[in-house]
């Protein structure tokens, strides 16, 4: 059978840094557990517009449907904030989202015992923290229409429209009630339905779903500013917490900030089953493209290397794999090891980017 296929859009800033070391990572995995991919390499967001004159040409699109996953760095810099904006780094991003259809976006927030020193909160606050935020990535505020800004006499008005379909609200949130019975089997809904239309048919439809078909899953509501609060009041309250794509963005890099460092989060975004059986997916980071260290070795690969985890997880169903490789993390943060972004006020010297990546891979070599 030939080797299940990965596209590679290293991107802009410092995902190309993060994605050679998740690239040796790959190599392991092929070299020693007989788990072998079928690698190809391509442009996208300002590496893109450079090279094309678009974030993200039709044939690199074609390509992304064709494979069994993506796996992206990062989008954007200084260089490209002038561009028009359906040219900016940002819109090839949206656009893969989009095209490919992958409406459950899963941002894991886990604090590693390591690091719960290194929050902003207090360690007993995030210790052994594992959150699940499933946010909803294809419809909503983000791609609603009427949208633009536009003259009404002699001003500017800008719009943008919260759009939702039931089918849309209702295919989430049952990637949330699966997701939560292989977790704590608990999910909590947000949205504002005490001042958005939008939002009360978001918690019917989920209060359906739940009846219908996951009734064994418990299942609570809260008004979205509220689960800001409650995240950072208590957030080991939470399992698996279900909202839309514009209080999923913002609740998500909250919930990142709880487990120390932005530079360690990963990403799955899922869509239907292909022809395979496998969902379409793209792996990501949560951080972004950081230009302002990009190119200096302080990058924290880590974020990326547990993206490409999450691939063994939910694409290649190597769920043991993605364990080994979980543990190979943990296991190099216990010893001390930091990137830049993880040094605080304790005056350790950090390694670079790529000591990290092989420190990972020294601690997988361990492992077998
Ligand atoms: C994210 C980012 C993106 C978003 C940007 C870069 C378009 O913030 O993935 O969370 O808003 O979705
Ligand atoms: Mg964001």
């Amino acid at each position: 059978m030939a080797n299940p296929s990965l596209l590679i859009l290293a991107g802009d800033g410092i995902g190309p840094e993060v994605m050679a070391e998740v690239r040796k990572v790959i190599d392991w995995f092929g070299a020693n557990r007989n788990l072998a991919f079928d690698v190809s390499e391509d442009l996208i967001g300002g590496a893109a517009y450079d090279a094309h004159g678009v974030p993200l040409s039709d044939e690199t699109m074609a390509r992304a449907q064709e494979v069994d996953a993506v796996l992206l760095g990062a989008v954007g810099g200084p260089d490209y904030d002038n561009l028009d904006f359906s040219l900016k780094p940002e819109r090839g991003l949206l656009r893969i989202r989009k095209e490919m259809d992958l409406y459950a976006n899963l941002r894991p927030a886990q604090c590693f015992d390591a690091l719960a020193d290194f929050s902003s909160l207090k360690p007993e606050v995030v210790g052994g923290l594992d959150v699940m935020i499933v946010r909803e990535l294809t419809s909503g505020v983000y791609f609603g229409e009427p949208r633009g800004i536009h003259k009404e006499g002699n001003e500017r008005v800008g719009i943008n429209t919260q759009r939702y379909t039931e089918s849309e609200i209702a295919r989430v949130a049952r990637s949330a009630f699966e997701l939560a019975r292989r977790r704590d089997n608990r999910v909590c809904s947000m949205e504002k339905a005490n001042v958005m239309e939008s939002g009360v048919l978001w918690r019917e439809v989920v209060t359906e779903v739940h009846a219908a078909e996951y009734s064994d899953v418990e299942l609570s509501h809260m008004y979205a500013d509220a689960g800001a609060m409650q995240l950072t009041r208590w957030p080991k309250q939470f399992d698996v917490i279900v909202t839309d794509n514009l209080f999923g963005d913002l609740l998500s890099d909250l919930a990142a900030m709880l487990t120390g460092s932005l530079g360690m989060l990963p990403s799955a975004s899922l869509g239907a089953p292909m022809a395979n059986g496998r969902p379409k997916a793209l792996y990501e980071p949560v951080h972004g493209s950081a230009p302002d260290i990009m190119g200096q070795g302080k990058a924290n690969p880590i974020a990326c290397i547990l993206s490409f985890a999450m691939a063994l997880r939910y694409s290649f169903d190597q769920g043991d794999e993605a364990t080994r490789l979980e543990k190979a993390v943990e296991a190099v943060l216990a010893d001390g090891l930091r990137t830049a972004d993880l040094i605080g006020e304790e005056g350790r010297s950090p390694v670079s980017t790529s000591e990290m990546g092989d420190a990972i891979i020294a601690k997988l070599a361990e492992s077998v």
